[in-house]
């Protein structure tokens, strides 16, 4: 049975992803290093959304292969380590540098099952304060259609934060 979701947060969606932005923007201000802010993200999303959230986690543009992203912080079952630009819905949100919605995984040409449980998921660039894409944030769900304009607001404002506070 899947855990409750924080009882301090609101029940209301939108009012959710906006406490935790609040509250993710108060843990990683002042903190310099880059993985530290995409686990306390990680975690904090992936427990505020228990029944939702099959796995949260980051794709980060690997340094020495600018055009590949490697697996970074995350919170569930074992993801796949890489995932060139272009390929499956990680890389296709990485190459066009935008949230990709995708209601059912299986009618998404080119999709990565890292696990086969995932039915719907939503990838949200992270670009850094220069604009340069830096990572992605991948959300899967056991659920089909899991994800509406809701999520990919709140997770856009959310990614939006993480490398530009200070
Ligand atoms: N399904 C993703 C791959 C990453 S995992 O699901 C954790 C994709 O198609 O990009």
């Amino acid at each position: 049975m899947a855990e409750a979701a924080r009882a301090e947060l609101p029940a209301d969606k939108a009012e959710r992803y906006s406490a935790l932005r609040t509250e993710i923007a108060a843990v990683i201000a002042g903190e310099p290093n880059v993985t530290a802010r995409y686990a306390t993200a990680a975690s904090l999303l992936a427990q505020a959304f228990p029944d939702r959230f099959f796995w949260t986690g980051f794709y980060v543009v690997d340094p020495d292969k600018q055009n590949e992203l490697v697996v970074g912080p995350y919170q569930g079952t074992l993801g796949c380590l890489r995932i060139p630009f272009g390929k499956g819905v990680c890389g296709a949100a990485a190459a066009k540098r935008e949230t990709i919605l995708v209601p059912d995984v299986h009618a998404f040409p080119g999709h990565i099952a890292c696990d086969s449980r995932s039915n719907s998921e939503i990838v949200t660039p992270v670009l850094d304060g220069s604009g340069a894409l830096a990572a992605v944030l991948d959300v899967d769900s056991t659920a089909f259609d899991a994800f509406d304009a809701v999520d990919k607001a709140g997770l856009e404002a959310i990614c939006g934060d993480l490398l530009t506070i200070d």
